[in-house]
């Protein structure tokens, strides 16, 4: 029986194994480990990439969302608007910051966060929207950012599953005030470590978070404001370089891959994601939604098919959120998903009979249901 996981990373380093050495080979023998000129051209092409003015290359996606913030002055007394159907790290960067994250639920289709709710939410103390383009797709921008600019709110892109991904002409990380990316290895964009960087059009939050990358220099031991150490290492950019080159032709794989599940699947037991019009997804996560998601992954398990929850339990019912009071019922269509929802593998490096096989082992188990 074929066996098919949600990643190959080792296949996927064989494509790239000799120029990452050389790569590497080429920081080495610079010694320049810390700010080395692959930090700024990763900087240029991302930006570029994106369509916006600056890249600011930082350790990690957490940390590219936490200088945002910070650039952004989110603190104590703050109110901060995000979804609960999210990765932790979007709501940990508020609740360091001393600020409120303010959880509002998630239109059903998408998994994105849902503006009519974000509009209920704003109070005299928000600051900020977060809003996380889920998987691979862009959340509802017009309308949120109609709410924000009514508001006076600043909106930041959580990117990190969204590299690529376009709302209309523009690509995710240019929709916004500011936004953030992670390379944590499994991305879409994976790096060799942690990494992430920081896109914006706005020259001031540029500049700051910079400085706040740095511990807040703004000359050589001059200190305008409490920054911390959010650099990304050279060796890490330098391998971000090589890997950027084939960006595009992964995303086409997982989309091709996409494209087949969601022919395939349709009219069945399972509910493929919903793309909207204005968007092209680039399936970070090819995530369906089943009542029976459990029993699913079991029967997956058991014809060699990888799959994986994101996210199972909802940031508002996370033990360290207590405090801030929300109750089981809160957020009911988070609260269904993270029973219902099911990511299958998509990654780049599928074949087609993996595809296939991934189809028939979902698709037997609606037979099965369907006899007992
Ligand atoms: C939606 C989202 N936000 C933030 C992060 C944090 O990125 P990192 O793991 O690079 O810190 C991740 C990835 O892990 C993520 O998926």
């Amino acid at each position: 029986m074929p066996k098919v996981n949600m990643l190959d990373l080792s296949g996927e380093y064989e494509l790239f194994r000799d120029k990452v050495r050389t790569a590497v080979d080429e920081v080495l023998e610079s010694q320049q480990f810390i700010n080395g000129p692959a930090i700024k051209q990763l900087e240029e092409a991302l930006a570029q990439r994106a369509g916006v003015a600056h890249g600011i290359a930082i350790s990690n996606g957490t940390d590219a969302l936490l200088c945002a913030l910070m650039a952004l002055d989110v603190g104590a007394g703050d109110e901060v608007i995000l979804p609960s159907f999210t990765f932790f790290a979007t709501a940990g960067v508020v609740a360091r910051l001393g600020a409120t994250p303010v959880f509002v639920d998630v239109d059903e289709a998408t998994f994105n966060i849902d503006p009519m709710l974000v509009e209920k939410a704003i109070t005299s103390k928000t600051r900020a929207i977060i809003v996380v383009h889920l998987f691979g797709q862009c959340a509802d921008m017009d309308a949120i950012n109609r709410v924000a600019k009514a508001h006076g709110v600043k909106v930041v892109e959580d990117a990190a599953q969204a590299i690529d991904a376009t709302y209309g002409e523009k690509k995710a990380g240019s929709l916004a005030d500011v936004a953030s990316l992670s390379f944590y290895p499994t991305k879409n964009l994976g790096g060799f470590g942690e990494g992430g960087l920081i896109l914006t059009n706005d020259d001031k939050l540029a500049e700051v978070s910079r400085q706040l990358r740095n511990h807040g220099e703004s000359s050589r031991y001059h200190h305008d404001r409490v920054g911390g150490n959010f650099r990304l290492d050279t060796m890490k950019a330098a391998i971000l370089m090589v890997k950027l080159d084939s960006l595009s032709e992964f995303t086409q794989r997982r989309q091709t891959n996409a494209a087949a599940y969601s022919d395939g699947l349709s009219g069945s037991f399972v509910s493929p994601p919903v793309v909207m019009d204005k968007c092209s997804h680039v399936y970070h996560q090819y995530t369906i939604k089943t009542a029976h998601r459990d029993s699913l992954q079991k029967h997956l398990n058991s014809q060699g098919v990888g799959s994986s929850i994101y996210y199972p339990v909802p940031l508002h019912l996370q033990a360290c959120f207590s405090s801030l009071g929300y109750e089981s019922g809160s957020l009911p269509v988070t609260e269904r998903l993270v029973k219902e929802v099911l990511s299958i593998p998509c990654h780049p490096m599928l074949s087609e009979e993996d595809v296939k096989h991934v189809m028939a082992s979902v698709l037997s188990f609606d037979h099965a249901c369907v006899e007992c």
